[in-house]
C-alpha cells in the first residue's frame, strides 16, 4: 500500500510534558514485594531493593511515578509504613484480599525513587479516610520541621522534606469495587476541600482529581461533569484510566482501540471546556491519563484466584505475559498521547514491575524485559520536545470500535536538531510504501532507525529469552525533502533525523 505523509516545522501541536512517560506502581501482587524490593535476593542493595530491576527502570528514563495505589490506597493507612520496620503492623489489604506487611512505606519508596531518579506522585486515601489524614501525610512528606509530623519524619532519619508536588485525590472513586465509593457530588466536594487544605501546605502542588474509572462506566462522562462542578477551580488535572484487551483475537479491532481512546480524551476535553465556561474560570484543567496498559491475558483466572484465596502476602497477581501484538498496540497508544500532548500532560503506564508490567522479576531469580518495555522506552527516550502535526494520506479500515483507521499510525516530535518519527504499520499483510515530506527541515538525514518486526503476534519474552526487542533498521532514506522506504506489515519504527 502507498502512504503519503507530511510534517512542517511550523505546524506544532504542543510542547510535550516529560511526564507523558510517567509510571504507576501499587502495593499489590508482587509489584513492590519481590518486585522492586526483595531483601536476601543476590541482587538486593543495602536497603533490600533489587539492583537488576532498578537498572531496567533507570534505562526507561521515567520522569514521575504514581504511588501507592490504585485500589490499595482507598483503605491504606500511610502511618503504618513509617518508623522502625519491626514495629509496623501487618494489615489486611481489602482491595486485593492480601496481607500488607508495611515493610515498604513512604520513606523506603522515596529512597528507591531517588536512587532510580524518578519524582514521586503520591495518592491520598479519600476512600476510608479524608482531609485530616491527607493533610497529615502531606505535612509529614513536605513540611521542613517544627511540627508534630515533620519532626516525626526527621526522627525517622529524613531531615529534608521531599517537596512532592503531584498529589492524586484518591483513586477511581466511582468504582463499586472501591472502599469508600462515592457519588460524583460527594466525591467532588471532598476532593475540593482536600485540595484547598493540601494547597495551603504545598502552594505549588499539582492536584489530580479522579475521573471515571474508565469510559465504560455507566456514570461516564456525567461523573466528570459532576466532579468538576464541585472542584474545577481548585484542581489541575482530571484522571483517565483505560485498560485494553483482545480476547477475540481481532488484531485490527484491537489496534482500533487507540482511536477509541482518542475519542475518550476528546470527550473529557469537552467536559473540561464546558465547565471552564460555566464557571467563568481562569485556570486550565488538563488530562492525567494515570493508568493505561493492556490487561486481559490472565484477567479471568486472576479474578477467580484472588476472590477465593486466604489473604496471602505478595501473591502472583496480574502477571500478564505480553506478546508482540501488545508491543505494537502500546506503540500506537503512545503515538496517540504524543498527538494529544496539548491536553494530555501526564500519563502513567500501569504498572511498572510484575503487575501488568513491562518489567518482570522472578522471586529469587532473574529480571527481564517484556515486549512492551521497548515501545515505552523508545517513546520515553525520544518522544520529548515538541509534538508536530502529521498529515497522513493512506488506506484505512473500519472495525467494530472505529471507522477510517489509518493502517499507518504516525507521530512526530522535534527536539533541538532532531526530528523523531514513530511509525507503526498495522496492516496484517501489506508493506507500507512511505513517502513523507519534510518542510522547513533543511539537510535532513537519517541518523538512527530502530525497528521491531518479524515476530509472531503471540510471541512473548521470558527470563531466558528477550528476542522481542528493537534492532537496527534499514531501507529508509531521504531524497531531497522526502523520507521514503518500505515498512513491513506489522512493524514498528523509530526513525531519528538530524535536521
Ligand atoms: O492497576 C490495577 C488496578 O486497576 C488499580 O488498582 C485500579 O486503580 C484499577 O482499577
Amino acid at each position: 500500500m502507498r502512504v503519503s505523509a507530511a510534517i512542517h516545522r511550523a505546524f506544532e501541536i504542543s510542547k510535550i510534558d516529560d511526564r507523558l512517560y510517567a509510571a504507576f506502581i501499587e502495593h499489590m501482587g508482587r509489584a513492590i514485594y519481590s518486585g522492586i524490593y526483595e531483601p536476601g535476593h543476590p541482587e538486593a542493595d543495602g536497603h533490600g531493593f533489587r539492583k537488576d530491576v532498578a537498572q531496567m527502570v533507570r534505562d526507561l528514563k521515567i520522569p514521575a511515578i504514581r504511588y501507592p495505589g490504585g485500589n490499595f490506597v482507598s483503605a491504606y493507612n500511610w502511618e503504618d509504613g513509617i518508623g522502625p520496620k519491626e514495629d509496623r503492623p501487618v494489615r489486611l489489604d481489602l482491595a486485593w484480599r492480601s496481607k500488607e506487611s508495611n515493610q515498604v512505606g513512604i520513606n523506603e519508596f522515596a529512597t528507591w525513587a531517588g536512587d532510580v531518579g524518578i519524582d514521586m506522585m503520591l495518592a491520598v486515601n479519600l476512600g476510608s479516610r479524608g482531609i485530616s489524614d491527607a493533610r497529615n501525610f502531606v505535612e509529614y512528606v513536605n513540611h521542613p520541621s517544627g511540627t508534630y509530623w515533620s519532626d516525626l519524619r526527621r526522627s525517622h532519619g529524613v531531615e529534608k522534606p521531599y517537596n512532592v508536588k503531584m498529589w492524586c485525590l484518591g483513586n477511581e472513586m466511582d468504582g463499586p469495587w472501591q472502599i469508600g465509593q462515592k457519588d460524583a457530588t460527594e466525591y467532588g466536594q471532598l476532593a475540593n476541600q482536600t485540595a484547598k487544605a493540601l494547597r495551603q501546605l504545598t502552594p505549588d502542588a499539582e492536584l489530580i482529581v479522579c475521573g471515571s474509572s474508565n469510559d465504560e462506566m455507566p456514570t461516564y462522562p456525567e461523573w466528570e461533569r459532576g466532579v468538576l462542578e464541585e472542584c474545577y477551580e481548585n484542581v489541575d488535572y482530571i484522571s483517565l484510566h483505560k485498560y485494553f484487551g483482545n480476547s477475540s483475537r481481532d488484531t485490527l479491532n484491537f489496534f482500533g482501540k487507540v482511536e477509541e481512546t482518542g475519542r475518550y480524551i476528546q470527550s473529557i476535553i469537552g467536559v473540561i471546556d464546558f465547565m471552564k465556561a460555566k464557571k467563568r474560570a481562569k485556570n486550565d484543567v488538563y488530562i492525567c491519563f494515570d493508568e493505561w496498559n493492556v490487561w486481559y491475558h490472565k484477567r479471568e483466572q486472576d479474578s477467580k484466584n484472588w476472590k477465593s484465596w486466604d489473604w496471602p502476602e505478595a501473591p502472583e497477581l496480574l502477571e500478564e505475559d505480553y506478546n508482540f501484538e501488545d508491543a505494537l498496540f502500546i506503540a500506537c497508544l503512545l503515538n496517540e498521547f504524543i498527538r494529544r500532548s496539548d491536553q494530555v500532560k501526564i500519563a502513567c503506564i500501569a504498572q511498572l514491575v510484575n503487575v501488568i508490567a513491562p518489567i518482570r522479576a522472578d522471586k529469587g531469580g532473574k529480571a527481564w524485559r517484556q515486549s512492551i518495555y521497548w515501545p515505552y522506552q523508545l517513546a520515553s527516550l525520544y518522544g520529548r520536545g515538541t509534538a508536530l502535526r502529521v498529515s497522513v494520506d493512506g488506506p484505512t479500515y473500519d472495525c467494530s470500535v472505529a471507522d477510517d483507521v489509518q493502517y499507518l499510525d504516525v507521530a512526530a516530535t522535534h527536539d533541538g536538531d532532531i526530528v523523531t518519527l514513530f511509525l507503526v504499520n498495522r496492516h496484517l499483510t501489506e508493506a507500507a510504501d512511505l513517502r513523507l515530506s519534510l518542510t522547513g527541515f533543511e539537510n535532513a538525514r537519517v541518523v538512527e532507525h530502530q525497528v521491531m518486526e518479524g515476530h509472531d503476534l503471540r510471541a512473548t519474552n521470558g527470563p531466558d529469552n528477550e528476542a522481542i526487542a528493537p534492532r537496527k533498521g534499514s531501507g529508509l532514506a531521504i531524497e531531497d525533502v522526502t523520507l521514503g522506504g518500505s515498512l513491513a506489515p506489522l512493524s514498528y519504527h523509530v526513525v531519528r533525523l538530524s535536521v
